[in-house]
């Protein structure tokens, strides 16, 4: 499966274990966290989640959309069993006593999901028990129904990158960096991704290059006027000047979100 993925098309997952087949098959610079980005002050993301293997692994990023919900790419989709969830971190593999953490119910991946096209790359993850809103996490606000964000407006995209550091380093803690929305138009430009951007992906990034999402970074939110707009889903390298980051459309699939999230709470209150 992963083999499969074409050059121009990588996911912006990273584990340590797939690391290597994505370096070798999208031939991406890899690097360990949001390019160009800083380090926000602790906790000032609170909506922000970070997905984890069962051994406690960072490989993508999500937004808590409701107290049961998390929001994140469907490449993130690494099974049901081998998933876990942290609300409330800041610096990965410190205990900071704001961790709260959760074992998923269930994955819903979009059903129009292409993983050779990335369309449609979005994910909610039902959670087993509700999150416990407070002074470090609490629920993204979303974009309403096919709102669009104009180019030029300046958003900003969060993220991890990456965990496993070797003993000695200081844990990376999570980095931001702003960028501006691209037009769908340049993105889709010969000069560019050349027809693969569809109206359910959103560009962002400076046209000199330099700041983007990464590795690891995947599934996260791009937030512009405080709602998250984008999920980071795919690229071609990162910071390179002729290819914006790729992201989710969220405001493509409000509706989904909305139905999924009402149809399961439907189906509890039934059985
Ligand atoms: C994904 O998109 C490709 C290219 O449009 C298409 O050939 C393929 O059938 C699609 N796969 C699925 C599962 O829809
Ligand atoms: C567009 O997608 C096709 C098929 O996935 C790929 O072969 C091509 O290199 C891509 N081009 C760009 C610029 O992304
Ligand atoms: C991107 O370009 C392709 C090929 O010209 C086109 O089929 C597609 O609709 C374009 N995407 C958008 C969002 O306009």
């Amino acid at each position: 499966m992963l083999a499969s993925i074409p050059v121009m098309a990588c996911p912006l997952l990273w584990t340590l274990v797939l690391l290597k087949v994505f370096a070798a098959d999208c031939q991406v610079l890899v690097q360990p966290r949001i390019v160009g980005g800083y380090a926000p002050s602790p906790n000032s993301v609170k909506y922000i989640v970070s997905l984890q293997t069962s051994k406690g692994q960072h490989f993508c990023g999500g937004s808590l959309v409701h107290k049961y919900w998390v929001l994140t790419a469907a490449h993130c989709n690494m099974g049901v069993d081998q998933m876990m969830i942290v609300a409330g971190d800041y610096a990965l593999g410190l205990y900071e006593g704001t961790e709260q953490y959760f074992k998923p119910h269930s994955l819903i991946p979009h059903p129009l999901y292409n993983k050779t096209t990335n369309n449609a790359d979005i994910m909610l993850i039902k959670l087993r028990a509700p999150i416990d809103q407070n002074r470090y996490v609490s629920l993204a606000p979303l974009p309403r129904q096919n709102t669009g964000v104009l180019p030029g407006r300046v958003c900003r995209v969060s993220g991890w990158g990456s965990t496993s550091h070797s003993g000695g380093e200081i844990p990376p803690t999570l980095h931001t960096v702003k960028l501006p929305i691209v037009s769908t138009a340049k993105c889709n430009s010969s000069e560019s991704f050349s027809g693969n951007i569809t109206s359910n992906m959103i560009c962002a990034g400076y046209s000199t290059g330099g700041k983007d999402a990464c590795k690891g970074d995947s599934g996260g939110p791009l937030v512009c006027d405080g709602r998250v707009y984008g999920l980071v889903s795919w690229g071609n390298g990162c910071g390179d000047a002729r290819f914006p980051g790729v992201y989710t459309a969220v405001s493509r699939f409000r509706r989904w979100i909305d139905q999924t999230i009402y149809s399961s709470f439907t189906r509890c209150y039934k059985h």
